[in-house]
């Protein structure tokens, strides 16, 4: 079968911001929408022919997410129509084996319906395989060879990305084992590109972070190397900065003056489903905090960049990092909480202690919770508390940013009938339900006077439609695109790791001191209410 999509690529998109910021359109839909809300279509740019090479192709990860995120884009026509993967890891398999793998992932994975044989027959014909049982220059000589042959074949044109998802011990050693091999500088520069996709955990503090961005960005250049944090690629997340920035009425009142405090709940119900060894080293801050919440945290707080692009995006979100308040080891037991849980229920199931779970230490003090305060110590937000908290095995698996205002200064109603009055709250659903809504006081109908809260509502689903797009379809195609927008900075990930470095380090000290335990299937430990409570303030019910 001959390499590439061979598809024309028509594939448009609302285009309120570059590439950003929209529910993409369906294949085949591209000129019939009658969705008013998606008026301004524009045509999305298609990448270059390129070739991927997964690292890490027989693993979990690129079987659930990295594989169906290109089979989609496969069948949306985003890919460019000279294109192949080569799957690397150090297992035995043929192409056709390996085919015949991902096929079976796609199957549990990606949304195939029996109209899309061809596609997915056409997709399946472009994955190839390289075993690399060894770091080391014959192993990497041949992939270079390999390489080339698909270039002469497929028409990938010297372009390459290199997605490294395998466990982060080999992150740098495949980054310097590229370069040795001369794969990570294109001969012709001016034409041909190569970029390093790294997933997370990006070091594991802040002195490893460092050593692994020297190595990798010595051998790549900063502009090609590609830090996914997935949270970035959500269609919420990213709408985040076009809720702030292309409406006049929220920035004005985005500031200390009229909100009160930010909470950020990252839940989940899941365990650590198969993960021990990786979470018992790992834990829950850096595992959610350190990566995905403190990005979040970067887009609320950050102020207006001058241009949508790469640069300045990225440099607001530094700026406004360099002024999280540090917590230091002596705050540490006022400003944040580590929890773990212990047996519960969670939908109805029984679900076992952390410390029961397999590979998990009977003894464990890793936490499955953490809770913290922080300030941003800015004109925009002094004094105005962040309730961050995230955790797994709670109730039930949501994202939310609320964002409660300050309360009226004087009531005009007396005490009658308006012991309801709540601040008004707007809140941001990442997931799942997508959507905001603006809570605010209304008159209950009635000839006396009684208040109670109303929401105003808007929700994805009904508004624009169309599903939208996984993170790591949005991620893979702007990596392919050379769009590093929605991808984290060096100077970033070493300014999250210097925020949770004191934390960490405190609660290895107090390591079984200030564990507190919650059931499976609650909200997390009641030390964490406590550390809201006393400000006078509460989690918000979600
Ligand atoms: C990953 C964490 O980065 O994000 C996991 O390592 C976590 O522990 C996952 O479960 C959550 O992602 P999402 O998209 O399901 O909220």
């Amino acid at each position: 079968m001959p390499c590439g999509l061979g598809y024309r690529r028509s594939t448009i998109d609302n285009g309120m911001k570059s590439t950003k910021g929209t529910w993409r359109a369906k294949l085949g839909t591209a000129t019939v929408l009658p969705n008013p809300l998606r008026e301004g279509m524009r045509i999305r740019r298609t990448p270059e022919p390129c070739a991927m090479v997964i690292f890490g192709a027989s693993g979990d990860l690129t079987a659930r997410m990295l594989m169906p995120a290109l089979y989609h884009l496969a069948r949306e026509r985003m890919l460019p129509p000279g294109f192949s993967v080569l799957g690397c890891s150090r297992s035995k398999y043929t192409d056709e084996e390996f085919r015949g793998k991902v096929r079976a992932g796609l199957k549990e994975h990606a949304k195939i319906s029996n109209q899309d044989s061809p596609v997915l027959d056409s997709f399946l014909s472009n994955l190839y395989y390289q075993q690399v049982e060894s770091h080391g220059a014959q192993a990497y000589g041949e992939l270079a060879a390999r390489l080339s042959k698909l270039d002469r074949e497929c028409g990938t044109a010297g372009n390459r990305v290199y997605y490294v998802a395998t466990p982060p011990s080999s992150f740098p050693v495949i980054a310097q084992e590229l370069g040795k091999a001369g794969l990570a500088r294109p001969e012709n520069a001016e034409q041909k590109w190569a970029r390093i996709v790294i997933e997370k955990p990006f070091g594991h503090d802040l002195p490893s972070a460092r050593e692994l961005n020297r190595v990798v960005t010595g051998v790549f250049g900063e502009q090609n190397v590609y830090r996914i944090d997935h949270y970035l690629g959500k269609e919420t997340v990213q709408n985040l900065l076009v809720f702030r920035f292309a409406n006049g009425i929220f920035e004005p009142i985005w500031n200390r003056r009229y909100i009160d405090h930010v909470q950020i709940t990252v839940a989940e119900d899941l365990g650590v489903e198969g993960r021990a060894s990786y979470f018992e080293e790992a834990g829950l801050l850096r595992d959610m905090i350190q990566s995905h919440v403190l990005q979040v945290l970067s887009l609320v707080t950050m102020e207006a960049p001058a241009r949508f692009d790469a640069r300045a995006l990225r440099d607001e979100k530094t700026k406004v990092m360099r002024c999280f308040r540090p917590i230091t080891a002596d705050q540490a037991e006022h400003y944040t909480v580590r929890g773990q849980y212990i047996a519960g229920f969670v939908g109805g199931q029984r679900v076992e202690a952390y410390r029961s779970e397999p590979g998990v230490n009977p003894a464990s003090v890793t936490e499955t919770y953490a809770a913290l305060k922080i300030y941003v110590d800015n004109w925009r937000w002094a004094d105005v508390p962040f309730y961050i908290r995230s955790g797994k095995r709670l109730a039930k698996k949501t994202t939310e940013i609320s964002i409660q205002f300050r309360r009226v200064p004087h009531l005009l109603f007396g005490q009658q009938g308006t012991d309801h009055i709540e601040p008004d709250l707007l809140s941001v659903q990442i997931q799942p339900d997508e959507g905001i809504s603006l809570r605010f006081c209304a008159k209950y109908p009635g000839t006396i006077m009684q208040i109670r809260p109303v929401k105003m509502q808007f929700q994805y689903g009904e508004s624009f439609g169309a599903e939208p797009p996984s993170a790591y379809e949005t991620l893979l195609l702007d990596c392919m695109l050379g769009d590093n927008s929605l991808f984290t900075r060096n100077d970033s990930v070493e300014l999250s790791w210097e925020f949770v470095d004191p934390i960490l380090a405190h609660w290895k000290d107090a390591a079984r001191k200030g564990l507190a335990f919650y059931e499976a299937g609650t909200w997390g430990p009641a030390e964490a209410d406590a550390l809201i409570e006393r400000d006078g303030r509460r989690w918000h019910r979600l």
